[in-house]
C-alpha cells in the first residue's frame, strides 16, 4: 500500500529544472500543477499529475489517501554544505571580529577553526552525535530532506573518524558525509604539504575502507591550503574513489575554483572573489557553484556574482554553510532571502538552487531535487503559497516533511 496525497492546491514538480540540469531556471521550469496528486510506494514516487488525470486504478481506495486541500507540495530541500558536527561555539570570537580583528588574524593566533578543533577533539562520540541529531532535526523542520555533513574540526586520525561516525549516526533524513581533514593546519604539523601527505597516506585509505565518507573537500585559501598541493591531494582522493569538491575563492582569489574545474570537482563552494574568467570556466564545466550568502553576511564580505554565473550558464546551488565560526546559522530562509536581496536571484532560481542545483552538487540528481516518477519520495508540504518562500525571516509556517516515503516531521490534519 502506498500513500496518495490528493487534492493538493499547488504542486511544484521542478521537472523542467531537472531537465535543464539546474541551469537558467525560470518560473515555467518549476512545473507548477494546480489540483494535483502524488502517489508514492515504499521510497519511490509512482505517479504525479493533476487530480483529473489520476488513473482509475489509483483512485480505488487501496492506498492511504490524504486530502491536501489548501496545501503546497514541493521537493524537500537539499542542504548541500554544512559543518554540522562540532563542539562548543565561537560567540566570543564573533564579538572580536565585530571589534575589527579579522578572521585570518584570529586563525593565526590559534583561534578560529583550531579553537573548535580543541573542543571537538575533547568531545565524546555520543555527545557529538546527539548535537548533530538535534541540529539535523532543526534542518528537517525547515523542509530539508537531504543533508551534507563535513568533518574537519578534529584534524587527526582518531577524532576525524569520530566526527564521521557521529555524522553517520544522524537519522531521519538522507545524509551525505564529506571528509574535510584539509580544513586547517593542526598544531602537530609545520607545513601544509606535509599535512596533506599525511591525510592522503594515513587517513583517506581508512575513511574509504570504513565507508565513512564518499567525498573529500579542501579549504583552498591564502593562509590555509595552497592550490598546487591541494590539487595533488584531491587527485589522490579521486584515485582512491572519492568524489571531490573545494572551498574556493572565499576570502581571496586564490585559485580554488580553477582547481575545482580542472579536476572535475562536483562543486566549488563560496566563490565570491571570482572574476569573469573563472565564471566562464565554471559555466563550461559540470562543477556546481555552491553559494553561501549567510557566511558572506557574517564575514561582512561581498556576495558572490550569482547573476553573472547564472546568465553565463553555470549551475548554482545555495546552502547555509552552518558552522560555529563563519556562519553560525541553520536558517534556509535567511540564505534564500539574501540570494534574492543581495545576489539578484529570482525566486524560481532560489527554489531551483535549493533543490535541483544542490542535488547536482551532491551527485544525487537521479534520486532527489524534483518530484518525478522513480525518484525518492522526499517531499515538503506547507500551508502557504510557494511565493511566500524565502520572504519572511523568522516566520513559522506549518510544514509536513516526508523522507524516502516516510513522514519525518509535522502532522497532517
Ligand atoms: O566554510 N571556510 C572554511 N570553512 C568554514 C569556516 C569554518 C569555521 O570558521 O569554523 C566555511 O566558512
Ligand atoms: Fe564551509
Amino acid at each position: 500500500m502506498g500513500i496518495l496525497l490528493k487534492n493538493i492546491s499547488t504542486l511544484l514538480t521542478l521537472q523542467g529544472a531537472a531537465q535543464k540540469q539546474g541551469c537558467r531556471i525560470r518560473e515555467e521550469d518549476l512545473g507548477i500543477l494546480k489540483q494535483a496528486s502524488i502517489l508514492f510506494e515504499k521510497e519511490r514516487i509512482v505517479w504525479v499529475g493533476t487530480d483529473k488525470k489520476l488513473p482509475k486504478e489509483f483512485a480505488k481506495k487501496k492506498h492511504q489517501e490524504i486530502n491536501m486541500k489548501g496545501k503546497t507540495v514541493l521537493p524537500g530541500f537539499v542542504e548541500c554544505h554544512t559543518h554540522l558536527i562540532f563542539a562548543g561555539d565561537r560567540a566570543a570570537e564573533f564579538e572580536m571580529r565585530n571589534q575589527g580583528v579579522s578572521y585570518q588574524e584570529i586563525a593565526a593566533r590559534g583561534g578560529g577553526i583550531l579553537s573548535t578543533m580543541k573542543k571537538t577533539r575533547g568531545a565524546s562520540l555520543a555527545n557529538l552525535a546527539q548535537a548533530g541529531q538535534e541540529r539535523a532535526n532543526h534542518f528537517i523542520s525547515q523542509g530539508v530532506t537531504t543533508l551534507e555533513i563535513k568533518s574537519g574540526y578534529a584534524l587527526n586520525l582518531k577524532d576525524e573518524l569520530k566526527m564521521l561516525q557521529a555524522a553517520q549516526k544522524v537519522q531521519g533524513l538522507r545524509t551525505v558525509s564529506t571528509f574535510l581533514g584539509a580544513h586547517a593546519l593542526p598544531p602537530e604539523f609545520k607545513s601544509y604539504e606535509d599535512y596533506l601527505a599525511f591525510l592522503a597516506q594515513e587517513i583517506l585509505p581508512v575513511v574509504k575502507k570504513k565507508k565513512l565518507a564518499r567525498r573529500v573537500d579542501v579549504f583552498i585559501e591564502k593562509g590555509f591550503f595552497p592550490p598546487e598541493a591541494s590539487e595533488k591531494y584531491l587527485r589522490r582522493a579521486q584515485e582512491l574513489g572519492f568524489e571531490v569538491l573545494v572551498h574556493a575563492d572565499q576570502l581571496s582569489l586564490s585559485g580554488g575554483s580553477d582547481v575545482a574545474v580542472r579536476i572535475g570537482a562536483l562543486s566549488g563552494d563560496h566563490l565570491l572573489q571570482v572574476t569573469d574568467k573563472e565564471i566562464q570556466n565554471l559555466a563550461k564545466s559540470e562543477t556546481t557553484c555552491v553559494l553561501l550568502p549567510a557566511a558572506d553576511l557574517y564575514m561582512k564580505t561581498k556576495y558572490p556574482p550569482a547573476r553573472e554565473m547564472i546568465d553565463a550558464g553555470a549551475r548554482v546551488a545555495l546552502a547555509t554553510d552552518f558552522n560555529p565560526g563563519s556562519s553560525p546559522t541553520q536558517d534556509l530562509n535567511l540564505v534564500g532571502l539574501l540570494a534574492r536581496l543581495e545576489m539578484k536571484m529570482s525566486l524560481p532560481e532560489v527554489i531551483g538552487a535549493y533543490t535541483v542545483g544542490a542535488a547536482h552538487a551532491l551527485n544525487l540528481q537521479q534520486d532527489v531535487g524534483s518530484l518525478e516518477v522513480g525518484k525518492s519520495a522526499d517531499i515538503l508540504c506547507m500551508e502557504k503559497d510557494w511565493q511566500t518562500l524565502f520572504y519572511s525571516v523568522g516566520e513559522r509556517v506549518d510544514k509536513v516533511v516526508f523522507s524516502r516515503g516516510k513522514k519525518i516531521f509535522g502532522s497532517l490534519k
